[in-house]
């Protein structure tokens, strides 16, 4: 008798592939990259270090990482094409299909866009970290019909993105903010984007292939997505005092409060705990404290309603916010940070690749006689 296939409905709990980058203990709460508990990363590296880290397996020595800052600096600028195709997007076009674009066009001017060799991959990862940053702030600036600022080498990846968003140099708090924003994203194991990458190259399809599907896999509420819903959802609800209600209500229809739940954690996001103190930091410096209580309550309803956690998105969501960031550019701030992980999974799969194909269990109609047209 042939063995009964289970079925592992959204793949929960398989496990596809071994990997040496990122280590998540769902129970304890506890995220690693390449052994370094991400508290101690977020307190102490930049998003260069871990940028470094997780392409190159140690964290840099400070020669190789001033020489990386450099190097990596010096990619910034996209090619005129791309310019050029953000220009003639509709003003309302969604950020994440302009990026997700963007990135496949990247492709066309790169010589080495079909060279799946390590050396290669290595050398387009450092440009499409480079460049997705450069692409969100273009795109920002002319939808609003200004011109895009030129990237400023001598500034730090994040501290720069806020100055190609805004053409105003972030003052020290601020990018330092964005900097632990960045690093708190950079990777997470076998999440829903990442995979999408991986079964793209898995094919032996080429970086930017994968990094496009990617894009549109972040791009769901269920996952990247969700940090612009839960700003949305503290805007409508508007007050503390509406907090709780309102997400008795939300329950009660057995809606999704977004920035909630998790597939691996089953207790808080260790990211989460960061964002949730960088998110108060804010709010009492910038004497608002209005989003941050409303999300304290959201939290707390929550928890006592479902037993869930806030996750990454949740906490983002109003810091993003306080940096005078708009809602739309949540996501893609995502993928800014995320790159970085993407593309050292991508590395890990072309390593030792092995095509993704699963299974499904064939539940139609059985064989049965064909009926010619004229019979039907
Ligand atoms: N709000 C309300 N109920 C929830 C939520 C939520 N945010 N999350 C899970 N639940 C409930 C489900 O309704 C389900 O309850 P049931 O068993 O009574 O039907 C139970 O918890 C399990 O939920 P699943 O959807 O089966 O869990 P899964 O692991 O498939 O989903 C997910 C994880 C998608 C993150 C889910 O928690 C969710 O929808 N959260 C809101 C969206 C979100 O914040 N996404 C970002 C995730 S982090 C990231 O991707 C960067």
């Amino acid at each position: 008798m042939a063995a009964e296939r289970v079925i592992h409905k959204g793949l929960d709990g398989v496990v596809v592939t071994e990997n040496a980058l990122t280590f998540i203990d769902g129970l304890a709460g506890k995220l690693m990259y390449r052994g370094y508990l991400i508290h101690d990363l977020a307190e102490h590296s930049s998003y260069e270090e871990v940028v470094w880290l997780l392409l190159n397996r140690e964290l840099p020595t400070p020669a190789e990482l001033a020489a990386f800052k450099v190097e990596l600096a010096a990619q910034r600028a996209i090619p005129e094409g791309v310019v050029k195709l953000l220009r003639s997007l509709p003003g309302q076009a969604n950020p994440m299909a302009a990026l997700r674009t963007a990135v496949s066009l990247l492709s066309l001017s790169d010589a080495e866009a079909d060279d799946n060799s390590d050396e290669a991959n290595r050398r387009k990862a450092m440009r499409l970290i480079a460049r997705i940053a450069t692409i969100v702030a273009a795109f920002d600036r002319l939808r609003d019909g200004k011109e895009p600022v030129e990237p400023d080498p001598e500034l730090s990846h994040a501290a720069n993105f806020l100055y190609m968003l805004t053409g105003r140099e972030p003052d020290a708090r601020a990018a330092r903010v964005f900097d632990v924003c960045l690093v708190l994203h950079a990777d997470h194991e076998m999440n829903a984007s990442t995979f999408s990458a991986r079964v793209t190259a898995s094919t032996l399809s080429d970086i930017y292939s994968a990094i496009t599907s990617a894009i549109g896999t972040l791009k769901g509420s269920l996952h990247g997505g969700a940090n612009s819903e839960v700003m949305k959802m503290i805007l409508e609800i508007g007050s503390a005092d509406r907090a709780e209600r309102w997400i008795q209500d939300a329950l009660a229809s057995k809606r999704r409060v977004m920035g909630f739940g998790h597939r691996v954690y089953k207790t808080e996001d260790p990211r989460a705990t960061v964002l949730r103190r960088m998110a108060r930091e804010l709010a009492e410096k910038q004497g608002d404290t209005d989003w941050f209580e409303i999300s304290r309550t959201i939290e707390s309803e929550v928890r006592e309603q479902k037993g869930l956690f806030p996750n990454v998105d949740f906490y983002s969501a109003s810091t993003y916010y306080m940096l005078g960031i708009k809602i739309d550019l949540f996501t893609p701030i995502f993928a800014l940070s995320r790159i970085a992980g993407w593309t050292a999974n991508l590395l890990e799969q072309y390593a030792d690749n092995r095509l993704i194909r699963p299974d499904s269990e064939y539940i139609g109609p059985q064989e049965r006689p064909y009926v010619p047209l004229a019979a039907r």
